[in-house]
C-alpha cells in the first residue's frame, strides 16, 4: 500500500484535459502546466485567435494541444466541445472549469437582472453543464476523472461591489461539494480553487485602482498580488493522482491574505 501511494505523482502523461477559458490568464497558465506534465490539452473559449496562440505555444514547447471555440454558457456548444475532444483524443480525463464573467461591478442593490442572469449562466450553470457533459462521458467509460472548478475567494464571504459574481462562485463551491459526494464512489473527484486577486484582464477594474492594489500588496503576507502561474501548480496537483485522496475541497490560493 505504502509503495503504491509513494508512486503517485503529478505526471499526467497520456491524460486528456479540457481547459475552458484557456485563451489567456489563469486558464492559459493551467493549460500550459498540464501540457508540460504530459496531458493532451483542449483549450476552449469564445474566440479562436487567442486559443490558437496558446495551442501553438504548447506545441512549440513539445506538448499537444487543440483549440476549440465554445461559449461556456451554451449547452449545445459545450456538448460539441466534449464530443470533439473525444473525436480528437479518444477520451477526456480532466476538466478545468475556468471560463467566467463578471459584467457588473457595483453595489448589489443596484444590479440589473440581465447582468445577474449572464453571470449565473456562464459562471454557475455553465460550469455545471460542462461538468455534467464530462461526467457522463467518464461514466460511460467507467473511468476515473478529476474536475477542477476555478471559483474565487469572492465566493467564500462578503464580496463588496462583486456581489452577484460572489454568489455565482459560492454556488460553484456548493456544486463542487455535492458532485464530489455523489461521484466519489466512481473515482471521479471534484475540487475547487479559490484564487485571490490575480493580474489578468478579468481583474482589470480592480487593478486600475493603484491605491487599492498597493493596500492589498502591503496587507498580504507575501507582499504581492497573484500571477496566473501561481494558480497553475495547484490545478495540476488537483488534476493529478498526487491528490487522489482529496475531493469536495475548495483550496484558497491568495498569498495568505484571507486567513490573516
Ligand atoms: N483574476 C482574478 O483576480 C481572479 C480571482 C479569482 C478568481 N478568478 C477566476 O479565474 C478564472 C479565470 O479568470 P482570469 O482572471 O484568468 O480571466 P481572463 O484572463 O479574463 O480570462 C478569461 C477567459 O475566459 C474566457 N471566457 C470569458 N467569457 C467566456 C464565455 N462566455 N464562454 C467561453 N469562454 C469565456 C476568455 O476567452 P474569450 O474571450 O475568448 O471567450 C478567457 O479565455 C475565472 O473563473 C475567474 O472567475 C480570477
Amino acid at each position: 500500500m505504502r509503495t503504491e501511494i509513494s508512486k503517485r505523482n503529478m505526471d499526467i502523461n497520456g491524460k486528456v484535459a479540457i481547459v475552458t477559458g484557456g485563451s489567456r490568464g489563469i486558464g492559459e497558465s493551467i493549460a500550459k502546466a498540464l501540457a508540460e506534465h504530459g496531458a493532451k490539452v483542449v483549450v476552449a473559449s469564445r474566440k479562436l485567435e487567442g486559443l490558437e496562440g496558446v495551442a501553438s505555444a504548447i506545441r512549440e514547447a513539445g506538448g499537444e494541444a487543440t483549440p476549440i471555440t465554445c461559449h461556456a454558457g451554451h449547452e449545445d456548444e459545450i456538448n460539441a466541445l466534449v464530443d470533439k475532444t473525444v473525436q480528437t483524443y479518444g477520451q477526456v480525463d480532466i476538466l478545468i472549469n475556468n471560463a467566467a464573467t463578471n459584467p457588473y461591478f457595483g453595489p448589489l442593490m443596484k444590479v440589473e437582472f440581465p447582468a445577474w442572469d449572464k453571470t449565473f449562466e456562464v459562471n454557475t450553470k455553465g460550469y455545471f453543464m460542462t461538468a455534467r457533459a464530462v461526467i457522463k462521458h467518464l461514466q460511460k467509460r467507467e473511468a476515473p476523472g478529476s474536475i477542477v472548478n476555478v471559483a474565487s475567494i469572492a465566493g467564500m464571504g462578503a464580496a463588496a461591489f462583486q456581489g452577484v459574481y460572489g454568489m455565482s462562485k459560492a454556488a460553484v463551491i456548493s456544486m463542487t461539494q455535492t458532485l464530489a459526494a455523489e461521484l466519489g464512489g466512481s473515482g471521479i473527484r471534484v475540487n475547487a480553487i479559490a484564487p485571490g486577486l490575480v493580474e489578468t484582464k478579468f481583474a482589470g477594474a480592480l487593478l486600475q485602482n493603484e491605491a487599492a492594489v498597493k493596500r492589498m500588496e502591503n496587507g498580504s503576507p507575501v507582499r504581492r498580488i497573484g500571477q496566473p502561474d501561481d494558480i497553475a501548480g495547484l490545478a495540476l496537483f488537483l488534476a493529478s493522482d498526487a491528490s487522489n485522496f482529496i475531493t469536495g475541497q475548495t483550496i484558497v490560493a491568495d498569498g495568505g491574505s484571507r486567513g490573516r
